[in-house]
């Protein structure tokens, strides 16, 4: 339990934390893999390892967890989101975000046991000049950046099905990383203390992880199933479409449109990569999923498992999968009118939230606007308009926006740090007049993270709720979706 004085060690060391924590998770991840490269080989994503995004991620999540521990547990009250009321150390279930359930777990306690005390009356005093806080965020906005941030990891944790046990060799490798960058600084009480809100989050994350599944109608020990590839075709330019049915006597679970299964395949080096595909609709007894290859002709490396679905499986080969998960489903949300707004692969969980729409509520609401480079990479474009077809007030607009890699080239823009379906590939203005917006509409985008971006603030400028635009990230989430003012303005009349 987070006591006074491990608030007030927190309060000073956060500072030397939040400058060194890119070096921290470097450093973490490779104390962490030089101990089990099995986990490099077979659990993390390789690529992303070796772009560097998951240990970017990790630095922002260790600052904004502390941050948020030291911010709201300080205190009696923080102020109030519109139309929430929410007391420091109170459970925070039930916010707008979309999240798998509690992350107010451990903070519950943690927040009454320093309340009134008189190193809490100076830990409040000093966190209103905490230095690290250059924009000073109000500490609902952090408490909110906190609660995404454990909800997206808990949804990220749970499709690779990692479990409690895991924890204790994060725990002895972070520490080692903290003590490496925090030199003299690394006391036994600073050591003591960030023990504790590791410990938190790790209970945070676990409860967070077995909502999930509950959520899911999973149990918390179903793990990876054997999948029959039945159906195997390239569609469009570059993307592999496959039908997966179970390989023993038991049918592969039910799944909610929206849901996504992490894809496990056996690499020709004996790595076994995970992926996470979206399900794109059709019966229960089958899994459809698409993956868009990222071939990157010689450019920049090529995406490991994609082209292996390209490239070494065939109709009859088998893979592992996990159970499906997500909890940004539409099943259990109001009956608004619907805009789903996709780009490039994207289209998958729109299509199963299509599909699933045609066969239960054929009559709802709902604009499609798809994006996409060229009609030659368009995937399931055909099966797009039926859907749309069969519902009486649905309508499509697709557009082309003609970006190519020759055309982010001819900008400037290095290659090697983007993906190939990253920066540049959408330069126009996203027309959303087609869609008659209003506030009352539910917005799911799904598309790369710069497309997102640019979509989300054109929605919320024309009229659209922040709280009601909600989003898939395809990897890791750097935050620049919600994050990013890309200076799109709604034209004027
Ligand atoms: C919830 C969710 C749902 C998703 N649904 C879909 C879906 O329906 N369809 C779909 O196509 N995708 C989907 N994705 C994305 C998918 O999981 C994969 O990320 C995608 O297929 C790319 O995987 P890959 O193994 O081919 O590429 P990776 O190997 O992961 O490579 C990714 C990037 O890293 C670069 N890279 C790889 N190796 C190196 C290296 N050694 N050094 C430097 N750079 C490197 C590559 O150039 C590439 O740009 C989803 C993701 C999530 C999280
Ligand atoms: C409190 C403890 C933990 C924290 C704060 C944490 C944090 C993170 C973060 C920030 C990411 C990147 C998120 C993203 O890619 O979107 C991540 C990914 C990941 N985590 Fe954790 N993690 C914790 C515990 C664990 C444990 C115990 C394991 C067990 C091996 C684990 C395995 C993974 C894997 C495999 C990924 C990569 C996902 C992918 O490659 O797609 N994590 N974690």
């Amino acid at each position: 339990m987070l006591t006074s004085s491990h608030l007030a060690t927190l309060r000073s060391t956060l500072p030397l934390v939040a400058a060194a924590a890119d070096d921290i998770a470097d450093d973490f991840y490779a104390r962490l893999f030089a101990d089990r490269p099995d986990l490099l080989r077979d659990q993390f994503n390789r690529g992303d390892q070796a772009q560097g995004r998951q240990q970017r991620e990790l630095a922002r999540t260790i600052v904004a967890l502390a941050d948020d521990v030291v911010g709201t547990q300080v205190g009696s009250h923080v102020p109030q989101l519109p139309g929430t009321h929410t007391t420091v150390g109170a459970d925070s279930a039930g916010s707008d975000s979309r999240g798998s359930g509690s992350a107010g777990a451990g903070s519950a306690s943690a927040g009454s046991a320093s309340a009134g005390s008189a190193s809490a009356r100076e830990a409040s005093a000093a966190v209103a000049v905490a230095p690290w806080s250059v924009s000073a965020p109000a500490s609902w906005a952090v408490r909110s950046a906190a609660r995404e941030i454990t909800s997206r990891l808990a949804q990220r944790h749970a499709a690779l099905r990692i479990g409690r046990s895991e924890y204790d060799l994060f725990e002895r490798h972070l520490g080692a990383a903290f003590a490496a960058a925090l030199g003299d600084a690394w006391t036994e009480e600073a050591r003591e203390a960030w023990s504790t809100v590791y410990r938190q989050t790790r209970d945070e994350l676990v409860t967070s992880v077995e909502a999930v599944y509950r959520a899911a109608d999973q149990p918390l020990d179903d793990d990876w199933r054997e999948a029959l590839i039945t159906d195997y075709r390239l569609v469009a330019e570059d993307v592999v479409a496959l039908t997966l049915v179970s390989a023993d006597s038991e049918a592969l679970p039910p799944y909610r449109a929206g849901q996504f299964a992490s894809i496990q395949v056996v690499l020709p080096d004996g790595a076994r990569q995970i992926r996470q595909y979206s399900l794109r609709g059709g019966s229960d007894e089958q899994w459809r999923i698409s993956a868009r290859v990222l071939d990157g002709e010689g450019v920049v490396p090529d995406g490991e498992v994609s082209t292996h679905l390209r490239d070494h499986l065939s109709a009859g080969d088998v893979v592992s999968v996990s159970p499906p998960i997500g909890s940004l489903t539409i099943d259990e949300l109001d009956d608004a009118p619907l805009v789903l707004v996709s780009a490039g692969i994207g289209c998958t969980p729109v299509l199963g939230m299509l599909d699933h729409l045609a066969r239960t509520e054929p009559t709802r609401e709902v604009t499609v606007l798809h994006f996409e480079r060229t009609p030659e990479r368009h995937a399931h474009r055909a099966e797009l308009e039926a859907l749309v077809a069969s519902m009486p007030n649905a309508r499509l607009r697709v557009s082309y926006t003609g970006g190519s890699l020759s055309a982010l080239s001819a900008l400037g823009v290095p290659l090697s740090e983007v993906s190939l379906d990253g920066v540049g590939a959408y330069l126009e203005p996203i027309d959303l007049d087609v869609a008659r917006l209003t506030a009352s509409h539910r917005v799911f985008l799904c598309g790369p993270v710069p497309f997102m971006a640019i979509a989300r603030a054109a929605l919320i400028e024309h009229g659209v709720p922040a709280s009601r635009v909600h989003y898939f990230v395809f990897g890791p989430d750097d935050g620049t979706v919600v994050g990013a003012d890309t200076g799109q303005r709604r034209p004027q009349p």
